[in-house]
């Protein structure tokens, strides 16, 4: 009887800890990032997280480009307040933010400018016809803040970011930071793109990024511990019943 038991609580004891990695895995992996982030960023205020705009490119035909995010750019520049070199974060904004573009057979361009702080974001994405894929290629900006001793150009042409099929849109709920150029790098919140191949006015079927998929696999994996500690729960009490019978018919 004894020995039973004792093989049950070690069989116990392995999935506790399967169950206890992957949720501890699940905390450190939500609960990390904000620490960090609140540490990095000093002299500007933390703007929160961006809010989520619409923006459309439309050519005769109706629109070419749908674009959906939460755009936050961080800058690198010189502060005139604070003379010295500072990261400026900054949120686009729904009613300050003006969209425009133009799509072609093998690129499309969104063009977002926002009113008062006089900057321009451009977002090129291309398309391999041979492969159907397209990617977010090229990403410039021009700012020229209040605070900016100059103001700050960067662009990068050579990205490889956003990579969707075509026919599909590209989208990640998961945050993901664009890196452009030193100076620049672009965080990005909810996202779902669809650069080329539009019908209408709605996304195609999504192609969700890896990161997403990364999140899933965490449920996936507590969702199996639990029906092995089940199943293995369920086999000691049929093997310790059948050790007990045994044992009764000897006495
Ligand atoms: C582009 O098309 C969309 C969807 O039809 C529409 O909501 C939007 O107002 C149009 N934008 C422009 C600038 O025409
Ligand atoms: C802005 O960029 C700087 C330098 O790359 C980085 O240290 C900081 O964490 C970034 N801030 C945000 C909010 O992304
Ligand atoms: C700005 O900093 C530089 C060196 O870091 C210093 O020489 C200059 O006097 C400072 N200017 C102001 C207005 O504080
Ligand atoms: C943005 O515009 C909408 C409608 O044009 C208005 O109702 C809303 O108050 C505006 N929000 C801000 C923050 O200005
Ligand atoms: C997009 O394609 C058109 C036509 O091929 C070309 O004229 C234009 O320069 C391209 N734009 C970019 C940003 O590559
Ligand atoms: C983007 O918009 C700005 C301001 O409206 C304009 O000066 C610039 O030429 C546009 N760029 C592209 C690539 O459409
Ligand atoms: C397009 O994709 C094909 C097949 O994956 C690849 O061989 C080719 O180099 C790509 N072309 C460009 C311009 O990236
Ligand atoms: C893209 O659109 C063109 C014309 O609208 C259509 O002929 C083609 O089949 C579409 N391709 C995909 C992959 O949906
Ligand atoms: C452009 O981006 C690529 C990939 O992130 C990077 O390797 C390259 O250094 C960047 N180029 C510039 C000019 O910043």
């Amino acid at each position: 009887m004894t020995q039973v038991g004792g093989v049950q609580s070690r069989c116990l004891g392995v999935t506790l800890q399967l169950i206890i990695a992957a949720v501890l895995h699940q905390g450190f992996a939500t609960v990390a990032p904000p620490t960090t982030a609140h540490t990095t960023a000093p002299p500007h205020k933390d703007p929160g997280r961006p809010e989520k705009i619409n923006y459309f490119v439309n050519n005769t035909y109706g629109t070419c480009l749908m674009a959906s995010m939460g755009i936050q750019l961080n800058v690198t520049f010189s502060s005139v307040s604070q003379n010295k070199t500072v990261h400026g974060v900054m949120n686009l904004k729904p009613n300050f933010t003006k969209s425009s573009g133009s799509c072609y057979a093998t690129n499309a361009t969104l063009n977002l400018t926002t009113d008062v702080d006089k900057s321009i974001l451009t977002f090129v994405f291309s398309l391999n016809t041979t492969s159907s894929k397209y990617h977010l290629s090229e990403v410039s900006l021009s700012a020229a803040w209040p605070d900016m001793k100059e103001p700050v150009s960067a662009a990068n042409r050579s990205l490889d970011y956003l990579r969707g099929t075509l026919g599909y849109s590209y989208m990640c709920r998961e945050e993901q930071t664009l890196n452009v150029a030193p100076e620049l790098s672009i965080n990005i919140f909810q996202v779902q793109v669809q650069p080329f191949n539009v019908t209408g006015d709605q996304f195609g079927a999504a192609e969700e990024c890896q990161l997403d998929e990364d999140d899933m696999l965490i449920p996936i994996i507590v969702g199996a511990a639990l029906a092995g500690l089940v199943l293995i729960v369920l086999l000691a009490y049929l093997i310790g019943r059948k050790r007990s019978h045994a044992g009764y018919q000897t006495i």
